[in-house]
């Protein structure tokens, strides 16, 4: 059985830092409001002119560096967004063009916060047909170009990064203790668009539009379609949340983080947090976050992670795999 296994990580986040305080120079809002309802204390954000699928790159760069892998032996690029560089071609392409790659696919998928874990499953899913046999699975965002800077109910959530990783089908056993990915679940459901979406669009105002949120009904729905994915993938893997080492979720929130860890079970220690130093980076979160706790040496090879994801869409998912 073929499986789709991590090869290495990497992850890039723009030099300037804005903390909390800074924030509160220019929107209406305290360190205390946001350290307590969110668990953030500062974001990276891009300098002009730099843009997505220059942080993608990078992030892609060191990806492949940590993996041993050339960008001349990638043949597929997945890279999860919601701030493109332009409306089209993908910017998956730009990422192609600057590692120097001639061959195979680059596209983009939107999947808003949910994308990395959209992005890991279908690059899973090809990588298992036999259509590729080594992609980069990338999550960039530069979600500081779409906030509405003078609404603090969302422009002290996000950031902007990058993270990317490298897969590589290889045989398994096809159990549980295989290396790589074990099981994906994803979901939608288009009638929850209100509380989560962005007021313009090429085809819609011909703008780029800004970001919109209800984060009390977003936040409901986090807490229940995270307990019930993280389920879902559990079982498709007939594994159970005892089985996991760590829990590297999106970083929206640590409130929905700490209660998800608690419905698993799990000891504050295997939930990677990340949310305090990045914000919410949307499709870069998750793989910003195990880029982390990786380089710091606390997921090892062969433990068990689950990530899951939710945004925009809605859309959720969750990937479990053996690193
Ligand atoms: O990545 C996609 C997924 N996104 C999420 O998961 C986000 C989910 N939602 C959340 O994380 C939370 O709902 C928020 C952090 C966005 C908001 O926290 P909340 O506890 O739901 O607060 P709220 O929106 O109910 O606002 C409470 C109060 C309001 O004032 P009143 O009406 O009680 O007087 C807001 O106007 O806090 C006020 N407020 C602020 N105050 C200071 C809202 N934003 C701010 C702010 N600073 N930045």
């Amino acid at each position: 059985m073929i499986r789709s296994v991590v090869q290495g990580c990497g992850a890039y986040l723009p030099e300037r830092l804005v903390t909390n305080e800074e924030l509160a120079r220019t929107v209406e809002t305290s360190d205390e409001w946001i350290q307590q309802r969110t668990g953030i204390r500062q974001r990276h954000i891009a300098a002009e002119g730099e843009f997505t699928s220059h942080l993608a790159t990078r992030a892609a760069d060191r990806a492949l560096a940590h993996a041993g892998i050339a960008a001349s032996d990638v043949d597929l690029v997945v890279l999860a967004t919601a701030t493109p560089d332009e409306t089209f071609p993908a910017t998956a392409t730009r990422v192609q063009a600057a590692l120097g790659m001639t061959k195979g696919a680059a596209f983009d998928l939107q999947a808003v916060c949910a994308g990395f874990v959209y992005g890991l499953s279908v690059a899973d899913s090809l990588l298992k047909s036999g259509m590729a046999s080594t992609a980069l699975v990338i999550g960039a965002e530069t979600f500081s170009r779409i906030l509405d800077w003078e609404d603090r109910g969302t422009c002290v959530l996000f950031g902007d990064g990058a993270g990317a990783v490298v897969l590589r089908a290889e045989q398994g056993q096809g159990t549980a203790a295989d290396r790589g990915i074990l099981a994906n679940a994803l979901h939608s459901d288009g009638q929850l668009h209100d509380i989560l979406y962005v007021d313009g669009g090429p085809s819609s105002t011909r703008t780029t539009g800004f970001l919109r949120m209800e984060g009390k009904e977003v936040f409901k729905h986090a807490v229940v379609n995270m307990a019930a994915v993280v389920g879902e993938v559990l079982g498709k893997a007939g594994l159970t949340a005892a089985d996991i080492d760590w829990l590297v979720p999106h970083q929206a929130n640590r409130r929905i983080i700490d209660g998800t860890g608690r419905k698993l079970g799990l000891p504050p220690e295997k939930v990677v947090v990340t949310v305090d130093k990045h914000a919410n980076t949307s499709a870069a979160s998750i793989p910003l976050a195990l880029d982390t706790a990786v380089k710091d040496g606390r997921i090892k090879r062969g433990d068990l992670c689950l990530l899951e994801g939710i945004g925009g869409g809605m859309a959720w998912g969750a990937s479990l795999l053996r690193w």
